[in-house]
């Protein structure tokens, strides 16, 4: 298989965890005869200091025609006194725009030997594996914004907006994904208080009767943060909006250990985009201790839904799993006893062991 892969590394760890994400991509080209070319474009910070803008029209030329684009992370105390539309993250918003990603997928997923990594007593984790589905281009994020000053007070706003169409589009996705799963669907909005969601919530109840088989309940966001919290086993899918996706799945990912765990993919009408759901870690930029687990998934999740190589993904999620098992660890996952390793290091182990694993598996056979 052959396939053009744009790589925009950012900012902070990003450029660090899409090496190791890189690394795997390119050990798998190789052990399974693919062909991956690798397209390094600037975005985000570096793209500002490259190029003058956060998004330059290169960038997203080349990312409209890659079969698939992976991301690491943008933003930094560097660019963070630039206004809206200027900074960093606006390079990012306006990628998945440009683009036309409308969906991100960000699956949080319990990984086993990391179950005492948990905030939660075991009892209330339960085996969480759920998915939170989260519109990616609409809401508050591309409503209408300003500011104005009258009489000498200054305001600044920016506006919740859904349309039926745009709702119905991740809505489609969503009920889906739950057919396809444990068919639980939990729709999060805040329709007591807000009109855009008091849309969301008619729209989404009117769909469910052409998915008879999905179980659809609706949650106040408050209550749905609550929830997570209390008893996140109840979720399978989470469908939210772009605002209400942004900050649970924060919260979800801290359930299973560490946001540097969790990856992302986003759909819509040009290439797949797949990015680990965190930021660049200022603080951790530069150190080789960012946790490349995220990115990597990321990487699996590109093979598996860009690609179709489900083996491949397999093999490396497998490996990761023994990784994890035989004790290492990055620091963010360090516990008392474990082998805590550095980042890179810790995507060597992971060579070694898939190397392991495929010798094995060419010898005695996959899934052995
Ligand atoms: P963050 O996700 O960068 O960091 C939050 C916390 O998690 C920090 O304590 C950080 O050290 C830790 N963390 C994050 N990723 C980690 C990893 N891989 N391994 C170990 N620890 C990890 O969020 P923030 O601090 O709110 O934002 C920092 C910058 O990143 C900001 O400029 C923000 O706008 C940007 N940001 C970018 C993205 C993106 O590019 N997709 C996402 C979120 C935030
Ligand atoms: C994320 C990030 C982005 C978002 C920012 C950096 C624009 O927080 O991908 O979760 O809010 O979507
Ligand atoms: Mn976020």
């Amino acid at each position: 298989m052959k396939k053009t892969i744009v790589l925009l590394p950012g900012d902070g760890i990003g450029p660090e965890v899409t090496r190791a994400a890189a690394a795997i991509l390119r050990e798998t080209a190789q052990e399974f005869n693919h062909e991956f070319e690798f397209v390094e474009l600037p975005l985000g910070g570096a793209a500002i200091d490259a190029k003058g803008t956060p998004l330059p029209n290169e960038t997203l030329d080349a990312c409209r025609k890659a079969d698939a684009v992976f991301l690491g992370a943008v933003g930094g105390p560097k660019w963070d006194a630039l206004p809206v539309g200027k900074r960093p993250e606006s390079g990012l918003l306006g990628l998945r725009k440009g683009m036309g990603l409308h969906v991100n997928v960000r699956p949080v997923k319990l990984i086993e030997p990391l179950r005492g990594l948990s905030p939660l007593k075991k009892e209330r984790l339960g085996d969480l594996d759920l998915e939170i589905v989260r519109e990616l281009a609409g809401g508050m994020y591309f409503g209408e914004r300003g500011n104005a000053t009258e009489s000498g007070v200054e305001r600044a706003w920016d506006t919740e907006s859904y349309s039926t169409p745009e709702i119905e589009r991740i809505a489609t996705f969503a009920f889906n994904r739950a057919e396809n799963r444990s068919r639980r669907l939990c729709s999060v909005d805040k329709a007591n208080v807000l009109t855009s969601s008091q849309l969301w919530r008619r729209t989404v109840t009117a769909m469910s009767s052409v998915y008879p088989s999905v179980k659809l309940e609706h949650l106040y966001v408050d209550n749905a943060a609550m929830q997570l919290t209390l008893r996140p086993s109840q979720f399978d899918v989470m469908l939210c909006s772009n605002m209400f996706g942004d900050i649970l799945s924060d919260a979800a990912a801290a359930l299973v250990g560490s946001i540097g765990l969790i990856p992302s993919a986003s759909f819509g009408t040009a290439a797949p985009l797949f990015e680990p759901i965190h930021g660049s870690a200022p603080t951790l930029a530069g150190q080789d201790v960012a946790n490349p687990i995220g990115s990597i998934l990321s990487a699996t999740m590109m093979l598996r839904d860009a690609f179709g190589l489900n083996l491949e993904a397999d093999w490396i999620e497998q490996s990761l799993t023994r990784v994890l098992s035989g004790g290492y660890r990055t620091a963010d996952l360090a516990e008392p006893g474990a082998r805590t390793v550095g980042g890179s290091a810790f995507t060597e182990i992971l060579r070694e062991e898939m190397q392991r694993t495929f010798e094995h598996a060419e010898r005695y056979g996959w899934g052995v």
